[in-house]
């Protein structure tokens, strides 16, 4: 197969550790994003992590003169979708820019894709498609709904991804649903860099243990879960990384295929604090607050389809996402720096 891989979005925290993962496989991953959540320093440690300088294009995916350039200079054989914005409370905030950002990019990738004749493309959903979800584990048949316009964002680029292959059976589409992606690259020179106080439990747990913040705020400890904090699936960022090779290497049929990205167990608030007081070697301060509106009790996927189609297993457990990102954050204090 093609090996050259356009990558929107892959200076950031899960496209880094893919591009990484690509390289390594002998893929040549072309890597377009425009900053807006990360710094081209990810891309200079990636270098030095595989020796070999990545392919940047420093464009937005709305510009679509800049994109149908990158396609028209390389001879691109799919397509890894990752940009967008991320965070759940900013696109209540900004729903408008969050559509535009999110749908609008998306569709105009989508056309030049199409003028160029390259229909394989993967990309990133999100458990937040589930809502709040009808069964546990969650299946891929499960319903699906959302609850804030960030999740409304990825539900529908999946219905215009779905109407797309309608219209014509010649696309390749995969839908990976991920679920909690943490940790980091083990040799703690990647990683994620959230934008100020971060919103994702891991990253504000790390910074606590740093010395950054001052107390980890447990929001709830009442919901019908065996300690009454949140229970999720947290995914190792090396396994999903991995799970986007096996995507562009397994699915080799016409069809939209979706796939859970999880590890099929649940770990709570405080199983996450405990593990991390076990990676940096100390105890961490936490204070129970009350819930955070929109949470759901508990969240963690059936993954059993991504096993049986795709050869996925999640092998990174609890301990290894702890430890790297206790690495990353003690070798990069205050991250890539300013963005
Ligand atoms: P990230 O913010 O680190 O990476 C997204 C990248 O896209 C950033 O580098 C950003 O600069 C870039 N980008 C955003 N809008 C762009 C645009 N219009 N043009 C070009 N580049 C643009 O986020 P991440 O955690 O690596 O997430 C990657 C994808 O996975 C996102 O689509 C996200 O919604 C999805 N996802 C993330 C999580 C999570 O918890 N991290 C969970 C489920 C799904
Ligand atoms: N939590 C705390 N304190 C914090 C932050 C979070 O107790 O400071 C709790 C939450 O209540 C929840 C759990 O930790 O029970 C995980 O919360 P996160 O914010 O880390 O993650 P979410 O499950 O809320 O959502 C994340 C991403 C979504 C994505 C979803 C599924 O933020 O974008 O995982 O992939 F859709």
């Amino acid at each position: 197969m093609n090996k050259c891989v356009l990558v929107t979005g892959g200076a950031g925290y899960i496209g880094s550790h893919t591009v990484v993962e690509m390289t390594e496989s002998g893929y040549e991953p072309i890597i377009v994003d425009n900053l807006v959540n990360a710094s081209e320093e990810s891309l200079k440690r990636v270098e030095k992590i595989t020796g070999k300088k990545p392919t940047f294009y420093k464009a937005d995916l709305r510009d679509r003169a800049a994109l149908e350039k990158i396609f028209r200079k390389h001879d691109i054989g799919a397509v890894i979708h990752f940009a967008g914005l991320k965070a759940v409370g900013e696109s209540v905030q900004m729903p408008l820019e969050y559509y535009d950002n999110n749908i609008g990019g998306t569709l105009v990738l989508l056309e030049v894709m199409r003028a160029a004749n390259v229909k394989k493309l993967i990309f990133s959903s999100s458990a937040t498609v589930y809502g709040d979800p009808e069964r546990l584990p969650i299946d891929e048949e499960c319903s699906l709904s959302t609850t804030n316009p960030y999740g409304s964002t990825k539900l529908f680029i999946e219905y215009i991804l779905k109407d797309l292959y309608k219209s014509d059976s010649t696309w390749n589409i995969t839908l990976l649903r991920y679920f909690n992606p943490v940790g980091a690259h083990p040799s703690g020179l990647i990683g994620e860099d959230p934008k100020g106080i971060p919103n994702n439990l891991t990253p504000y747990i790390a910074k606590v243990a740093a010395g950054k913040l001052e107390c980890i705020n447990v929001f709830g400890n009442d919901y019908p879960t065996p300690d009454g904090t949140g229970v999720r699936d947290y995914i190792h960022v090396l396994d999903l990384a991995h799970g986007h090779l096996l995507a562009l290497e397994k699915v080799t049929d016409a069809g939209v295929h979706i796939y859970n990205l999880g590890t099929g167990k649940g770990y709570s608030v405080l199983d996450m604090i405990h593990a991390f007081e076990k990676a940096c070697g100390k105890k961490l301060p936490y204070k129970i607050c009350p819930r955070r509106a929109g949470d759901i009790a508990t969240c963690y996927a059936k993954a059993d389809k991504a096993e049986k189609e795709l050869g996925f297993t999640a092998v990174h457990g609890i301990d290894e996402m702890c430890d790297s990102m206790w690495k990353w954050q003690s070798m990069n204090p205050d991250g890539y720096g300013k963005k």
